[in-house]
C-alpha cells in the first residue's frame, strides 16, 4: 500500500477500506510517513468527508493505537459523560458525585481549558484536587468511593494527539468526521460501556448551527454502534454561559451550591438531564422520569454533596473538611449602558473576557489564576435598567478587570425587544 494512493483516492472522493484506513493510521503513528502526507490526507478528509463507515474504522484504529483501560474489575456498568466545551459548563462537578451516589460508578478522564472553553482539571486543581492518578491508584478510589476524576493517562489515544496537533495548523479541525473520531477515540479507550454526550450548540460552542451539532451528534452515536457502546447525545443551547459563574474556583463555586441544593436554573437542569440518562443507560432507574426524581433526592438529602466531600478528600492531601474557595482581591462591577432585554450574547467573548481576568490560558505555558473569572447577573431575556449590574469580575488588578469588562459589555447586546429564547435542551440522539 501506498499513502500516495490513499490520498489520490480520498481526494477524488471515494471510500477508503478498513485496511486503508489502517494503514493511514499506522503509518501516522509509526512515523513512516511524514506530516506533510498526513496534512494532505486530513485535508482532502475534511474537503471530501468520510462515509459512516469509514469514520468508524479511523475511530477503531484511532483507539488501537494506544492503551484501551480494562475497568472489568470494577462490578456494573460504566457510564462515561463527554461535553464539547463551554463557557460556564461545570457539568462534570456536579453530576459525577451525584450519579456515584446513586450507586452507578464513575470513573471519568477530563481535560483542560481549550480555547475560550474551560476545563475540568483546571476547576478541580482550583480546589486543591490532585488529578494526576496511575490507573491503579484510580481503580482504588473507584472501588472504595465510587468515582474517580483524573487527567487522562499518557497512551491514550495517541494517534489522535498527532492528528490532533495537524489539524489544529492546517485549516483541518472542523471537520465532523475528525472530531466525532477525535473525541469517541478517546472516550472508547476510556473502557467504559455507555457514554453522556453532551453536544454544545450556540455562540459559545464549537458547533454554532442546530445542524452542525445535529450532525456531530449523529455521527457519535453512529460510531458507538458501529464499535457496540451504548451512546446518547443531548444537544443542549450554549448561547449563553450555562452556569453563572465562570473562572475555575468560581465554578466550583457554583457547583458545590448546586450539590448543597441552594441553587437551581440552567447549569442545575442540564447536569440533571446528563446524570439521569447515565443512569438509565447504567441500569440504575428505569426512565429518565424516574432518574430525575432519584437525582433530585440526592441533592435533598444530602448525599451527593457528601460524595463531592468525599472526592476532596480522596483527592486532596490532608483535607481537612472544608474546602478552601477564594475569590480574587479586586472586584469590579459591570453596569448596563442603556434599558431594555438581554437580547443576545456572544458567549464565546464572555468565555473571552474571562480568559483576560486570568482565567484562561493564552499560551498553553501559561499559568491560570484559579481565583479570577466572571459572575454574571443577567441571563439572555431579563430586562435590565441602565446602571444595573450586569456582572462581577474578579482578578489580579484593575487593569485586568478593565479590559476584561470591555469585552463583556462589547459581548452583550441589549435592545428595546424582547428576544426569541430557545429550548435548553434542543434534541436528543440515540
Ligand atoms: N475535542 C476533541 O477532543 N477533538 C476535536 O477534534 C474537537 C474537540
Ligand atoms: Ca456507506
Amino acid at each position: 500500500m501506498n499513502i500516495v494512493d490513499l490520498i489520490i483516492k480520498k481526494r477524488d472522493g471515494n471510500e477508503l477500506t478498513n485496511d486503508e484506513i489502517k494503514f493511514f493510521i499506522d503509518s501516522a503513528v509509526n512515523k513512516s510517513i511524514p506530516d506533510y502526507q498526513i496534512s494532505a490526507m486530513l485535508m482532502a478528509i475534511f474537503l471530501k468527508g468520510m462515509s459512516e463507515e469509514e469514520t468508524a474504522a479511523i475511530t477503531k484504529e484511532m483507539v488501537y493505537s494506544g492503551d484501551v483501560l480494562d475497568l472489568s474489575s470494577i462490578p456494573g456498568i460504566k457510564v462515561d459523560k463527554h461535553s464539547t466545551g463551554g463557557i460556564g459548563d461545570t457539568t462534570t462537578l456536579v453530576l459525577a458525585p451525584l450519579v456515584a451516589a446513586c450507586g452507578l460508578p464513575v470513573v471519568k478522564m477530563s481535560g483542560r481549558g481549550l480555547g475560550f472553553t474551560g476545563g475540568t482539571l483546571d476547576k478541580m486543581e482550583s480546589i486543591g484536587l490532585n488529578i494526576d492518578i496511575p490507573m491503579e491508584k484510580a481503580l482504588e478510589y473507584v472501588k472504595k468511593s465510587g468515582l474517580v476524576l483524573m487527567g487522562q493517562t499518557a497512551n491514550l489515544a495517541p494517534a489522535d494527539k498527532i492528528l490532533y496537533a495537524l489539524r489544529d495548523v492546517t485549516g483541518t479541525v472542523e471537520s465532523i468526521p475528525l472530531i466525532a473520531a477525535s473525541i469517541m477515540s478517546k472516550k472508547i479507550a476510556a473502557g467504559t460501556d455507555a457514554i453522556v454526550l453532551d453536544v454544545k450548540c450556540g455562540s459559545g460552542a464549537f458547533m454554532q448551527d442546530f445542524e452542525s451539532a445535529k450532525a456531530l451528534a449523529k455521527e457519535m452515536v453512529a460510531i458507538g454502534k458501529n464499535i457496540g457502546r451504548k451512546v446518547v447525545a443531548l444537544i443542549t443551547n450554549m448561547d449563553e454561559p450555562l452556569g453563572l459563574h465562570i473562572g475555575n474556583s468560581l465554578e466550583a463555586e457554583e457547583a458545590i451550591e448546586i450539590l448543597k441544593g441552594n441553587i437551581k436554573g440552567r447549569l442545575f437542569d442540564v447536569s440533571i438531564e446528563l446524570a439521569a440518562n447515565m443512569l438509565v443507560l447504567g441500569e440504575k432507574a428505569e426512565n429518565l422520569e424516574q432518574a430525575r426524581k432519584i437525582l433530585i433526592e440526592k441533592i435533598e438529602n444530602g448525599e451527593g454533596y457528601k460524595k463531592f466531600l468525599e472526592l476532596v478528600a480522596q483527592q486532596s492531601e490532608n483535607f481537612d473538611g472544608t474546602i478552601k474557595i477564594s475569590r480574587a482581591p479586586v472586584e469590579y462591577s459591570v453596569k448596563a449602558e442603556k434599558s431594555g432585554y438581554i437580547y443576545s450574547m456572544v458567549a464565546s467573548q464572555i468565555g473571552r473576557a474571562s480568559i483576560e481576568t486570568g482565567a484562561g490560558r493564552m499560551t498553553k505555558d501559561d499559568e491560570i489564576d484559579y481565583t479570577a473569572g466572571i459572575i454574571m447577573k443577567v441571563r439572555l431575556g431579563d430586562y435590565v435598567n441602565a446602571g444595573d449590574e450586569i456582572a462581577q469580575i474578579f482578578s489580579s488588578s484593575n487593569d485586568k478587570c478593565e479590559r476584561a469588562a470591555k469585552i463583556l459589555s462589547a459581548a452583550i447586546e441589549i435592545k428595546s425587544e424582547r428576544p426569541q429564547l430557545k429550548n435548553l435542551i434542543l434534541d436528543i440522539i440515540n
